[in-house]
Parts: C-alpha cells; sequence; structure tokens
C-alpha cells in the first residue's frame, strides 16, 4: 500500500498567504530603501519579543550570526572550541572561520545531542566556548552543560537553528546562555527566506555585534567621521528579508504549535514498537521538533520501507567529523557512533495533516 494522493515531505517552506505578504514585499522593494533600515530594526525587537530573548541581532545567515558569536565570545585563532559533529556543518564551519580549532565531544546515543560528561572530559586551558547545538529540535541538557561552563569561566552558544519555540526548564531555549543563534534559512521553522538571529545575553554585546555585521563601522557615526577599529564582515540582515520575517511572525506561532503537536503524538503513539526507539531529551525538555528522529534496527531498511510508502524520511547531516577539513579534529566518538547508525528522521511539521501522522504509525506498526 503506498501513501494516496501526495508523499509526505521531510521538510516544507512555509510561507505566509501571499495576501498578507506580497503588500507588505511590493512597500518595501519599491520604497527606496532595501538595504538595513527600520524593518531590519523592528523585525530585531518583534523577534526578540517571541523568543523571549531581550537583546537580538540579525544577520543575513545563521552562520554569519555564528561566526560573530564567536568572535564576541573572545575566541581568537588558535583557540579550541568544544562542539557536536552530529549538526550541519555550518556549525562547525564557523568555528573554522574564527580561525579556531574544532574539538569534538560525544553525543549521548539515545538523543543525539552532546553529553555533559563528555564536554567536561574535552576541557583544556585553550577551550574559549562550548558550542551546543539542540538537534532536531531537542534541548540539549543544559543545566549540566550550564553548569561545567559556569565552574570553568566559559562562554556557551547556543545553535539552536532546529529549535525556534523549543523550551527548557519552562524557560524559552536561549535563555541562560551568552550567545544563542536562530537559522531563518528557508526550511526551518520559520524562514525570512535565508537569515539568522543572535540573542546575546549581555546588551554590551549589541554595539560590537552591529559593527562586526557591517565591516566594522559604526552606522551611528557619519561615514567620514567614522574610525573603522575592528574586522568587519558584509553580514547584516537587509530590510527585504526582514520585512518577511516581520510578516512570518504573524503566523509562526501555529506553525510551531503544529510541529509540536505532530511530536507529542508520535511521542505518544510510537512506544513499543519493536526494533524502534524515541529519541529524548531530559525531563526539562520542551522539544519544538523540527523534524523527529527515531532510532531503529535495520535502519536503511526502514528508510527503503518508508520511501516505498511515500512517507519521506533522510539522515538529513553528515556527522562533520567524517568530513577532511575536520580531520585534524578525529578522535573516538562511540555515542555518536551508535546514535549516527541507527537515526532516521521522518516527518512532523506543519504540513503533515491528521491522516498523514495516523498513516505514518500504522506503518510503522505494520514493522518493515
Ligand atoms: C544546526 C545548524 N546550524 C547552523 C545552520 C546554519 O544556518 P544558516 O543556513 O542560516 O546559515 C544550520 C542550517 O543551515 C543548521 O542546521
Amino acid at each position: 500500500m503506498s501513501h494516496m494522493p501526495q508523499p509526505i515531505p521531510l521538510f516544507k517552506v512555509f510561507l505566509p498567504p501571499e495576501e498578507a505578504l506580497l503588500p507588505r514585499l511590493r512597500d518595501v522593494l519599491y520604497g527606496g530603501q532595501i538595504s538595513e533600515g527600520q524593518p531590519v530594526y523592528d523585525f530585531e525587537r518583534r523577534f526578540g519579543d517571541f523568543v523571549e530573548l531581550p537583546h537580538v541581532l540579525s544577520f543575513y545567515s545563521g552562520t554569519a550570526a555564528l561566526h560573530t558569536a564567536l568572535i564576541l565570545a573572545g575566541v581568537k585563532p588558535g583557540d579550541e572550541v568544544i562542539s557536536t559533529a552530529m549538526t550541519a556543518e555550518p556549525t562547525n564551519m564557523a568555528i573554522r572561520h574564527a580561525r579556531a580549532r574544532v574539538v569534538w565531544a560525544d553525543v549521548d546515543p539515545r538523543s543525539g545531542n552532546l553529553a555533559p560528561a563528555a564536554i567536561s572530559a574535552r576541557l583544556t586551558e585553550r577551550t574559549k566556548a562550548i558550542v551546543v547545538v539542540h538537534y532536531g529540535g531537542i534541548p540539549a541538557p543544559m543545566r549540566a552543560i550550564r553548569e561545567i561552563a559556569r565552574v570553568r569561566g566559559i562562554p556557551v552558544i547556543e545553535d539552536a537553528a532546529h529549535a525556534l519555540g523549543a523550551r527548557y526548564e519552562g524557560r524559552p531555549i536561549g535563555d541562560e546562555s551568552e550567545y544563542t543563534m536562530f537559522s531563518l534559512q528557508a526550511i526551518k521553522h520559520m524562514t525570512t527566506v535565508d537569515g539568522g538571529m543572535l540573542a546575546c545575553r549581555n546588551p554590551d554585546d549589541l554595539p560590537r555585534g552591529r559593527k562586526v555585521r557591517w565591516f566594522g563601522i559604526d552606522r551611528q557615526t557619519p561615514r567620514t567621521e567614522v574610525d573603522v577599529d575592528v574586522v568587519g564582515y558584509k553580514y547584516h540582515m537587509n530590510n527585504v528579508n526582514a520585512t518577511i520575517g516581520l510578516v512570518q511572525l504573524d503566523f509562526i506561532g501555529s506553525v510551531i504549535a503544529r510541529h509540536v503537536a505532530n511530536g507529542r503524538y508520535f511521542d505518544g503513539q510510537l512506544r513499543g514498537i519493536s526494533g524502534l526507539e524515541l529519541c529524548m531529551g531530559d525531563e526539562a525538555a520542551e522539544p519544538s521538533y523540527w523534524f523527529y528522529t527515531v532510532l531503529a534496527d535495520r535502519r536503511d531498511d526502514l528508510s527503503r520501507y518508508l520511501t516505498e510508502h511515500g512517507i519521506g524520511n533522510s539522515l538529513a547531516h553528515r556527522r562533520n567529523d567524517l568530513h577532511s577539513v575536520f580531520a585534524d579534529s578525529r578522535c573516538e566518538l562511540p555515542g555518536l557512533d551508535a546514535f549516527y547508525s541507527r537515526m532516521l528522521h521522518i516527518p512532523c511539521g506543519w504540513w503533515v495533516s491528521d491522516d498523514d501522522r495516523e498513516f505514518i504509525v500504522d506503518r510503522l506498526r505494520d514493522g518493515w
């Protein structure tokens, strides 16, 4: 039996209805100001309200936001940054942009998220930051990770690219860390076509962050009088992307709510299936379920079976330690070996209807 009438994709772009978006886009496109201006600042404020983190800077990508976070955290060439290999490449490429050394810590084989004890084991004198990914939208064990960082006085940079709307200990994701990045790339919970947001715990980071994102220039000072005293990049967001973001914010609450409803449905319905385990965070984690990850015996057979039934599925990411560019960081990662050999992502986003999710559960119960 195959899924009728349409296959269920693993990812799908959400954009607001045309009647909400196009008039606003037309106004900004032909309004004479398309680079960084008021819509960008309005978007930063409203996004900050949405994620309940007050000090937010916008960027043209999440990768640019991560690179800037590393600079603001004081990471210098040759420093060590602890990170996870179970992520998309940009997490770790940003560390290389800062010309720092990527040090892998192992993951918990039940969630794919960094294991606190593994972070402790990789700390050295040269560790200058810890980058934590909430893989697939499941919050990492932040209580323990923050404690490790606090004791050593090391900043934590949360890569919340998959975790917009997730919560931890009843608080919004990123609540306590020095820096938290959200990606607004095409297939994330929320997109501005491309974009990234950086929440900074310390408001003093904002002026420096604004300089780093725009050639080192302080935009408050007249251009011919300004002195550029730091290396800056062309990382700013423009008014067009920001306008898409402003309109998205009117819809995104219900989009994320549907990811969460589907994820919780799977949490309830997929228990006890032979050969299938569910991915779980700790008891304080409230995931926002960007995709839904299962751990399966005979994973490749399951993948083929789901594809035959029109159910999108994929590994989505190659463990980053396998890439040549990170060869000098290689080390034993048994937790990741266990997770990576069994993980498979299935759809649970806003486009997965009640019928779709029942169909997915039924096929998994049938066995593969
Ligand atoms: C975990 C993770 N971190 C960082 C990024 C980078 O975000 P962007 O594509 O907005 O640069 C992505 C996605 O692309 C991601 O999945």
